[in-house]
């Protein structure tokens, strides 16, 4: 078995739909300023007394299960990548397991941001490459919503984020499968898209509760237009890697699933590269930028749309937070 193949793919979003009339009512924003600058309609929040980040990934995870065709019990191991955990610690992966009933099976948590999902995608090829491993239940899921600042303070990002889950099954297989994954980061960017806090290298006063006056450090901090001006570079290249290293042509991507950051990114990348508009695949417009769950579910929902088949060349790309970026190729 020297390669890794997707066999099945899942996805969740709470039931709140959050509508850009309704931010526009809580703060100073409009449908118009909305649409135009990030293509964003709608978005889902969690009601916090129902949803988890947990009991959601389960949610997506019984779906990709169903859309394999294998049992829970198939599975050996579990890559998680998120930012927000249910928990400070411990991370994700190990409150999914308890979810799905899967003691003793290791589980793994990535903080990549945006590009998490590739980056798991990543490191679970690489396990069932060495034959470590051969299932893998590959996770990408945020609750972004409660850490929003939803004032006006907090525009630039509140009206961008959204919560949701997208999981996904990876298989040993002798035929490729993933052809290849390339994963960048350039941490001098690291403070342009962050959340500072609970942060360990602070004096023991500012980290306890009771002390904390100005909370504006535990909400996402984002340097938009930089992140912006970053991404539309850093997206173009690292797609050219993955054609180049696997002896591609544009033309030979049959759908790209960029990470899904603002629509304005994905048309860009689209006339880049020349793509038609059956060749790119956008959800933004409903669920808003989800980060590491973004190109999950906007895979799942390609499939469920009959938008991927076998054979065809299926390209992903993200770039986010750290800053990082990465790209996969996939011949499904
Ligand atoms: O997932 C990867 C990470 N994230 C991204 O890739 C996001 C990348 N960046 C972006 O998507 C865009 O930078 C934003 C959508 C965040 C902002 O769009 P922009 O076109 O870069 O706007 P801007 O930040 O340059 O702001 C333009 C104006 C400002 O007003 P002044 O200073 O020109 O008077 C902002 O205060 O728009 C104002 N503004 C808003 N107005 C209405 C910022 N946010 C809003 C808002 N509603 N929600």
């Amino acid at each position: 078995m020297k390669y890794s193949e997707i066999i099945g793919a899942g996805h969740y979003v709470p039931e709140t739909i959050i509508t850009n009339d309704y931010l526009s009512q809580i703060m100073d924003t409009s449908d118009e300023w909305i649409i135009e600058r990030t293509g964003i309609k709608e978005r889902r929040y969690i009601d916090p007394s129902k949803d988890t980040l947990a009991n959601m990934s389960k949610k997506a995870t019984d779906m990709a299960l169903s859309q394999a065709g294998i049992h829970k019990e198939e599975i050996d191991f579990i890559v998680f990548a998120t930012i927000t955990p249910d928990y400070f610690f411990p991370g994700s992966g190990v409150l999914l397991q308890r979810e799905l009933g899967l003691e003793g099976i290791g589980a793994l948590d990535l903080r990549n941001a945006c590009s998490g999902f590739i980056y798991a995608l990543s490191v679970a090829d690489q396990f069932i490459k060495t034959g470590m491993y051969k299932t893998i239940l590959v996770v990408g899921g945020e609750i972004q919503s409660t850490a929003l600042d939803l004032t006006t303070r907090g525009r630039n990002t509140a009206i961008i984020f959204g919560d949701g889950v997208g999981a996904t099954i990876l298989r040993a297989t002798n035929e490729p499968g993933i052809l290849s994954t390339h994963l960048h980061a350039d941490g001098k960017f690291a403070e342009e898209l962050y959340v500072k806090d609970p942060g360990s290298s602070r004096p023991r006063e500012e980290r306890q509760p009771e002390q904390i006056l100005d909370t504006s450090t535990y909400k996402v901090f984002m340097n938009g237009n930089m992140v912006f001006k970053h991404a539309v570079i850093r997206f173009i290249e690292v797609i050219n890697e993955a054609l180049d290293h696997n002896q591609l042509k544009k033309e030979d991507i049959d759908l790209l699933i960029p990470h899904q950051a603002n629509l304005r990114i994905s048309k860009f990348i689209q006339s880049k590269l020349q793509l038609p508009d059956e060749k790119i695949y956008n959800n933004i417009m409903y669920y808003g930028n989800t980060t590491a769950a973004s190109i999950p579910i906007a895979m799942s929902e390609a499939l469920q749309e009959g938008k991927i088949k076998k054979g065809q060349i299926i390209c992903l790309a993200a770039f986010g937070s750290g800053f990082t970026w990465a790209s996969a190729m996939i011949k499904w």
